[in-house]
């Protein structure tokens, strides 16, 4: 994993599940983290085990669905770190129930936290990397965006523009030496995943037995991949949608 010792890495979402298990990923790879979250007291468990690799951790409590928020938040990042060489935008938020018994509540709540949370951590750190003409962006989606998923209507159509976005976005900004990729992980071993598990033992289990691997993911198997594609070992990787998923959809 080339060029991460040393870089400043923004992390949105990293209070909790695949994105505390990619700032720690990070950190562990000699590169100062700063989390913006929601979950203050998730963050605190994230920037202990950021401070345990020896490197330098930041919370910033953000609500990303909040485009005013996100700025002055990546302000104060910009402020103590000095640049931000990577974001790694993870915030998303489901849970499991059928288009036609939901209320459009629901939907706006869906759609504001899984794309337009993305698009606002987005647009604020770019900016700043333009200016240095170097940057790299993982953005993270998930199969339900890429297959569809029984259950999870709004949400994959959030992710799926959550996909178009980022290839979109890399054909944008790669002239300013910015790389911009989607990672898409499996069923993995997170609160979000445990919400739905509780509800829907049924589903899940019926899952697993169609995933190839016949287990779900752990945090830092996702984390691995967005680290990857955010180290200068993909320089060469741009506009691409990486799933992490057992083999339970071949893409
Ligand atoms: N766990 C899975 O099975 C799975 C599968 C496919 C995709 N994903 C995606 O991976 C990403 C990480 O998921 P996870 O399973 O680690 O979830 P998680 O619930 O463990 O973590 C999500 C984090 O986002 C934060 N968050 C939620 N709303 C927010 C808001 N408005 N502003 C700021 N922070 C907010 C939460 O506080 C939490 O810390 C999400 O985008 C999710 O959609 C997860």
């Amino acid at each position: 994993m080339e060029g991460i010792g040393g870089r400043k890495i923004l992390v949105s979402g990293g209070g909790s599940g695949i994105g505390r298990a990619t700032a720690i990923r990070f950190a562990r790879l000699g590169a100062d983290v700063a989390v913006l979250d929601i979950n203050a007291k998730g963050a605190a468990e994230t920037l202990d085990a950021v401070a345990v690799a020896g490197r330098r951790g930041l919370f910033v409590p953000t609500d990303v669905t909040d485009f005013a928020q996100v700025k002055d938040s990546v302000a104060k990042v910009l402020a103590e770190f000095g640049q931000i060489d990577v974001l790694a935008s993870l915030v998303g938020w489901n849970e499991h129930s059928f288009f036609m018994q939901q209320e459009p509540e629901f939907w706006h709540k869906v759609v504001a936290i899984n794309l337009w949370g993305q698009i606002h951590v987005v647009r604020a750190v770019l900016d700043p990397m333009i200016e240095r003409r170097r940057g790299a962006i993982v953005t993270v989606a998930s199969d339900a965006g890429r297959v569809g998923t029984n259950g999870e209507t709004i949400y994959a159509a959030a992710k799926g523009g959550v996909i178009a976005f980022t290839k979109s976005l890399a054909r944008e900004v790669t002239r300013f030496g910015i790389r911009v990729n989607c990672v898409c992980p499996g069923v993995t071993d997170t609160p979000m995943f445990q919400s739905v598990a509780e509800h829907q033992p049924e589903i899940l289990q019926a899952v697993v037995k169609l995933i190839p691997m016949k287990r779900i993911a752990r945090p830092d198997e996702p984390a691995e991949t967005i680290v990857f594609l955010a180290s200068d070992s993909a320089s060469y990787i741009t506009g691409q949608t990486l799933s992490v998923n057992g083999g339970l959809n071949m893409l």
